[in-house]
């Protein structure tokens, strides 16, 4: 466990030397830019764009014509055309697609595949080079500004009867002020609101969205294993984003750039839950004693005092605004993506009240984990990510957190009486999420003893068993975790899925509730696997364990079990299979303190496919092939500069899936990986203790 290395060693690593990549739209669209004689042609055709039956778009038809008109999508989801104004920020992945239709076909995509109304505006840019992005999808247009560029919007109407005429009577009048302009485009936003509240997509109209968006990935791939028109219908939940590398053949990840980000800021909510819990229970003297006792976890129920608050129709009438805007230190933890967003996790986590260049902060108080959502996916724009600890988070008007993952009432009633003399528990989700079915991932979470020693003043870590967390995200309080099993593996087990594992979806595809979850046991030599299905997942007889040959037995390995599907000394693990290169890379740091991010690959025989790929086989299990090919020499992945503090790096993380349809686990280039660094500073001072820092890495 990375906390047992604490102090002493330091990096010998060199800053690496990396670029800021800067950018928003219309500094893209200009890098970009075509000499002006390829301009787009006008058409002032005015309403080709316009009914249910859409004649098909070449690029530049809509703008300038349509302006202001109503357009359908393939799904039948009204969209209104807008030209020329860009909404900026609030990003979802970019992506090529070539047409102002494809473009609107990928927002209902992005719709569909989250399960609710999530991008509200397409932007088409024809400008764009041939093999450049030009569609980028929003969350949010409330800022809009005119842009001299040609984009041409598709903003997302309700589906109930904003009739057509109507709205493009607004908009097609001219504005007489930019003011006038704002109002219209504020008032289609407020409409927006609502229609991500009350709509409900038509279940027809999304598979033909699907079904069309998969035949594209796959016309536009090239693979030699194109599905017949006659298994054309898209599984279910599978993404229609995903790309495979052509042929059948493994090939070899290498990595082309990367580009440092930077330490990322946090931005607490505005607001919070005014909940006063009930005062928990006191514990016994004789329980209040140094030493661990698994009871406390095991047999009280879930603390009130703690774990994350939903807004409901029980606690809305509870919000209220911070008062302080509090200042957070903290460090280790890595993420997930889970329901459309993606969500980056901490261990260890301290509240100062507001902190400035010039004043500390004073300390508040403290949790063992915390949650936050890269608000605007500013690293997507090659920016620092900006951290929003959600409403549901905080205890107080002035910042103290209940924390993302609850305590019992045992282990919190212990904490408040001896963690001023140096013992508490503590509940660290260290390794990324697993993702479990379209909505919800778990994670398995060390429950640490942790006890100071009052002479010495060294801190002694004990691993008392993992907590079976289930993790829901979407709705306004943020991200929440649910204890769905107090303690599934036991302290003097191996600490299985401590260090993450890896879905092996079924031949219903990604986000699907079929296939298969592994889970990892990082031991000293290597890595064990277990695995289980994922309805049984928190019934721990049901595991199987992997026995280093063929097979799978129900004998939970032993602490001494050799049956590594890789050896090597691990720290922080992810495993992803890539369908860019047709094998699984895994990432991770190593338990020699050199700061540095590495990968190997698996060398399978053959190009892997998942059921659900198109030409995949249809009952294999992809994530077996973990054990049945060896692994590739290590090769550096990337250097991180070592802390401000000269101290080295830890929690290593891989953000799978934060590129969207760029990102490497769906078969594009790009990966995101954080990392926590130490400053050396106090906690209370603006830098902080620890520094949050994330990088870019593109694969050839
Ligand atoms: C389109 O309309 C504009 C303004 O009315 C005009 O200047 C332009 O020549 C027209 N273009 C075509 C191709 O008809
Ligand atoms: C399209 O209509 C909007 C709203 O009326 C206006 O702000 C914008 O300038 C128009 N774009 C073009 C290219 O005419
Ligand atoms: C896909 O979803 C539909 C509707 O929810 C369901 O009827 C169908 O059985 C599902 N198909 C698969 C392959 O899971
Ligand atoms: C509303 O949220 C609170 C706080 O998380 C929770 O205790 C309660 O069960 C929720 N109520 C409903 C009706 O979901």
């Amino acid at each position: 466990m990375l906390w047992l290395f604490a102090g002493g060693i330091t990096s010998l690593v060199g800053a690496a030397h990396t670029h800021h990549r800067h950018g928003d739209l219309v500094e893209r669209i200009m890098h970009n830019k075509r000499p002006s004689s390829e301009s787009i042609p006008d058409s002032n055709g005015t309403n080709s764009a316009q009914g249910t039956s859409n004649p098909s778009l070449a690029k530049g038809d809509v703008c300038p014509g349509a302006n202001g008109t109503s357009y359908t999508s393939d799904a039948n989801i009204p969209y209104q055309v807008i030209c020329n104004i860009d909404f900026q920020g609030h990003d979802f992945p970019f992506q090529h697609v070539g047409s102002f239709e494809g473009c609107v076909q990928k927002c209902d995509a992005w719709n569909y595949i989250n399960h609710h109304v999530q991008c509200i505006a397409a932007l088409y840019v024809p400008y764009r080079e041939d093999d450049a992005d030009d569609c980028y999808l929003k969350s949010d247009i409330s800022d809009p500004s005119d842009s001299p560029y040609p984009i041409q919007a598709a903003i997302r109407l309700t589906e109930q009867g904003v009739a057509a005429s109507d709205t493009s009577a607004s908009f097609s009048q001219p504005a007489t002020s930019a003011e006038s302009s704002e109002t219209s485009l504020a008032t289609a936003s407020a409409t927006l609101d609502t229609a991500t509240m009350t709509s409900a997509i038509s279940e027809t109209a999304i598979s033909a969205t699907a079904t069309a968006t998969a035949a594209a990935a796959t016309s536009a791939t090239a693979t030699s294993a194109a599905p017949s028109a006659s298994e054309s219908t898209a599984p279910n939940g599978s993404e229609p984003g995903v790309t495979y590398a052509s042929g059948n053949e493994v090939i070899v990840p290498q990595v082309q750039t990367t580009h440092l980000q930077g330490p990322s800021q946090n931005t607490p909510s505005t607001q919070y839950v005014a909940y006063e819990a009930p005062s928990g229970i006191t514990l016994a003297n004789s329980l209040l004693m140094v030493g661990v006792n698994g009871d406390l976890s095991t047999g009280y129920d879930i603390s009130l005092e703690t774990g994350i608050l939903e807004v409901n129709v029980s606690t809305r009438s509870l919000l209220k605004s911070l008062t302080d805007t509090p200042h957070l230190s903290r460090d280790g933890g890595q993420g997930g993506y889970i329901n459309g967003e993606h969500l980056f996790i901490f261990c260890d986590t301290g509240s100062y009240s507001t902190t400035t260049s010039s004043s500390d902060g004073k300390f508040l108080g403290f949790t063992s984990s915390s949650v936050a959502i890269d608000s605007g996916m500013n690293g997507l724009q090659g920016q620092a990510l900006n951290l929003v600890d959600g409403i549901g988070e905080w205890s107080d008007d002035v910042g103290r957190m209940r924390g993302f993952i609850p305590f019992t009432e045992g282990e919190q009633a212990y904490n408040l009486k001896m963690q001023g003399a140096g013992q508490r528990y503590a509940i660290w989700p260290e390794s990324s999420i697993i993702p479990l079915d379209a909505t919800s991932g778990i994670m398995f979470a060390p429950i640490v003893y942790d006890n100071v020693n009052q002479d010495t003043k060294a801190a002694v870590f004990t691993y008392t068993g993992a907590t079976l967390v289930t993790v829901t995200a979407g709705g306004k309080a943020g991200p929440i975790a649910t204890r769905t099993v107090k303690k599934i593996f036991d302290q003097d087990e191996v600490e299985w899925g401590c260090a993450g594992g890896i879905r092996s979806w079924g031949p219903s595809g990604i986000g699907g509730d079929d296939g298969k979850v592994y889970i990892f046991g990082n031991m000293q030599g290597g890595i064990l696997l277990g695995r289980t299905n994922p309805a049984d997942i928190a019934d721990r007889t049901s595991f199987e364990y992997w026995n280093g040959g063929d097979d799978w037995t129900n004998t939970t390995p032993t602490s001494s079990s050799q049956n590594f599907f890789a050896s090597g000394r691990f720290m922080d693990i992810n495993v992803f299979y890539s369908p860019r290169h047709l094998t699984f890379i895994i990432v991770y740091l190593t338990v020699y303190a050199d700061s540095t991010f590495y990968y190997r690959y698996l060398k399978a025989d053959n190009g892997i496919l998942p059921p659900f790929a198109p030409g995949g086989d249809r009952s294999s299990d992809y994530v077996e092939n973990l054990y049945k090919y060896d692994w590739s020499d290590e090769q550096v992945l990337y250097k991180a500069a070592q802390g401000l503090s000269g101290k080295y790096i830890y929690a290593g993380a891989v953000h799978e899936g934060y590129y969207g349809s760029d990102d490497i686990t769906n078969g594009g280039s790009k990966m995101l990986i954080s990392w926590t660094a130490p400053t050396g500073k106090d906690p209370s001072s603006l830098v902080s203790e620890y520094q949050i820092i994330t990088a870019e890495v593109d694969w050839v």
